[in-house]
C-alpha cells in the first residue's frame, strides 16, 4: 500500500511517499522560512501564494525521487486542518483534485496527529499503548494512544503554543525567525539560571500554558534595562547585551523544557506506556530531548529533524494506517477546516 501525503498547513509545501505506513520512499519539502522571516512570523497571504506556485512541482518530484507512477499509488492523504485557512485550501483543493483525476481514494489526515506518525518511519517503532507529546509553532498537545487511530487527548495548552513563546520570546531579545533554533544555540553560551521564571498555572492536570512564562521572560528584560522606564519590547533587544540576550534565552528555554518534561513523566506515571514519542519542531531540541530522556526509564522516540518539523511523509504515514483501518472519503466531501478537532477515536 503507496500513499502520497501532502501537506501544506503553515508554511511548508511537502509531499511525501509512504509504503505501509513505515518504508519513506520520497519526503519532498519547500519552505518558506526565508520569505517570512522578515516579517518576524508567518504571513498568511502570502503563504498561500506560495503553496500554489510550488505544490504541483512538489508532488512530481516525489513520484520522480520514488521512482513511482500514478498507477503505483494507492491513495492519497492531505492535510485538512487544524492551520491557516489558505494555505490548507491550496493543499486540500489539489488533493482533491488529483484524486478525481486520477480516481484514488483521498483521506484527510490532523496534521498534529500526523506529526505523531513520523515515528513509524525510523528503524525503531513505538509500541502501543503510547504517550505522545506534539510541541510544534502551533501546537502543544499531549496524546494517549491505545492502538492506531485510537487517540485520547489528555491536554493541551490554553494560550500559546511552546514554539510560538520561543518565536516571539526570539523575536523579543533580537534573534531570528524561527526562533527555536537560535535560542537552542544561545542555550550553550548562556546562565540558565539568569532570570527566575514562574511555572504557569493550568486548568487541567495535562495542560500547558506559555502565555505567562513569555510575558514574565519580557517583564525581567524590561527590568534589566532600567527600573523606571518600561521599554516597548521592540526596543529592548538593542538595550541588551550580549550575555544578557544568551542568558534571557537560556532561562526561558531551560523553564520551557521543565515545564513540557514535568507534565510528560505525569502522564507516564499514570498510564505506564509501552513507549514515548516527541514529535513537532520544538522536537528538533536536543536539551528537551535530553531532560525528557533523562525522567523516563524507557527509551523516548523522536524522528531527525526533517521529519519533526512539517512534511508530507508524516501526513502519508498516518494516511497508510487509515487507509488501513477507516473508510475513504469521497473527494468532493473533503472538508477544510482551520480549527479541526480530533474525531479519530473508533
Ligand atoms: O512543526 P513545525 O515545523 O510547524 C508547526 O506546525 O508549527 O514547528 C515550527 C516550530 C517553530 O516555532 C520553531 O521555532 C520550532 O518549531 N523549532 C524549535 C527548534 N527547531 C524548530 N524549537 C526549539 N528548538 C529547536 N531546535
Ligand atoms: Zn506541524
Amino acid at each position: 500500500m503507496k500513499i502520497l501525503g501532502i501537506e501544506t498547513s503553515c508554511d511548508e509545501t511537502s509531499a511525501g511517499i509512504v509504503e505501509d505506513g513505515n518504508k519513506l520512499l520520497a519526503n519532498i519539502v519547500r519552505t518558506q522560512i526565508d520569505i517570512h522571516k522578515e516579517y518576524g512570523g508567518v504571513v498568511p497571504e502570502i503563504a498561500a501564494r506560495n503553496h500554489i506556485e510550488v505544490i504541483l512541482p512538489v508532488v512530481n518530484q516525489s513520484l520522480r525521487t520514488a521512482k513511482l507512477n500514478w498507477k503505483e499509488i494507492d491513495g492519497i492523504a492531505v492535510t485538512n486542518g487544524p492551520g491557516l485557512m489558505g494555505s490548507l485550501l491550496i493543499g486540500t483543493l489539489t488533493a482533491r483534485m488529483l484524486a478525481l483525476i486520477h480516481r484514488k481514494p483521498i483521506y484527510p489526515v490532523h496534521h498534529v496527529l500526523g506529526h505523531i506518525y513520523a515515528n513509524w518511519l525510523l528503524d525503531d517503532k513505538p509500541e502501543f499503548p503510547l504517550i505522545a507529546l506534539i510541541v510544534s509553532g502551533n501546537h502543544t498537545h499531549l496524546f494517549y494512544l491505545e492502538s492506531h487511530l485510537k487517540v485520547k487527548l489528555l491536554g493541551r495548552t490554553t494560550d500559546d503554543a511552546v514554539g510560538e513563546a520561543y518565536d516571539k520570546v526570539s523575536k523579543l531579545i533580537g534573534f531570528g525567525y524561527p526562533g527555536g533554533p537560535f535560542i537552542d544555540k544561545a542555550f550553550h553560551r548562556g546562565d540558565l539560571n539568569f532570570l527566575d521564571l514562574p511555572t504557569p498555572k493550568v486548568p487541567g492536570k495535562y495542560d500547558f500554558s506559555f502565555s505567562g512564562l513569555k510575558t514574565a521572560v519580557l517583564r525581567r528584560s524590561q527590568e534589566l534595562i532600567g527600573e523606571d522606564f518600561r521599554f516597548p519590547s521592540w526596543q529592548i533587544a538593542e538595550r541588551l547585551t550580549e550575555e544578557q540576550r544568551d542568558s534571557i534565552a537560556a532561562s526561558f528555554q531551560k523553564k520551557a523544557v521543565e515545564i513540557l518534561v514535568k507534565t510528560t513523566k505525569k502522564a507516564y506515571d499514570e498510564f505506564n506506556p509501552k513507549s514515548v514519542i516527541i514529535g513537532g519542531g520544538v522536537a528538533a531540541n536536543q536539551y528537551l530531548r535530553e531532560e525528557l530522556q533523562k525522567a523516563l526509564p524507557i527509551k523516548l522516540n523522536y524522528a531527525p529533524i526533517d521529519l519533526c518539523t512539517d512534511n508530507g511523509a508524516m501526513i502519508a504515514a498516518l494516511g497508510c494506517f487509515m487507509a488501513e483501518y477507516s473508510q475513504p472519503t469521497d473527494p468532493r466531501d473533503i472538508k477544510t477546516n482551520p480549527s479541526l478537532k480530533i474525531d479519530y477515536q473508533k
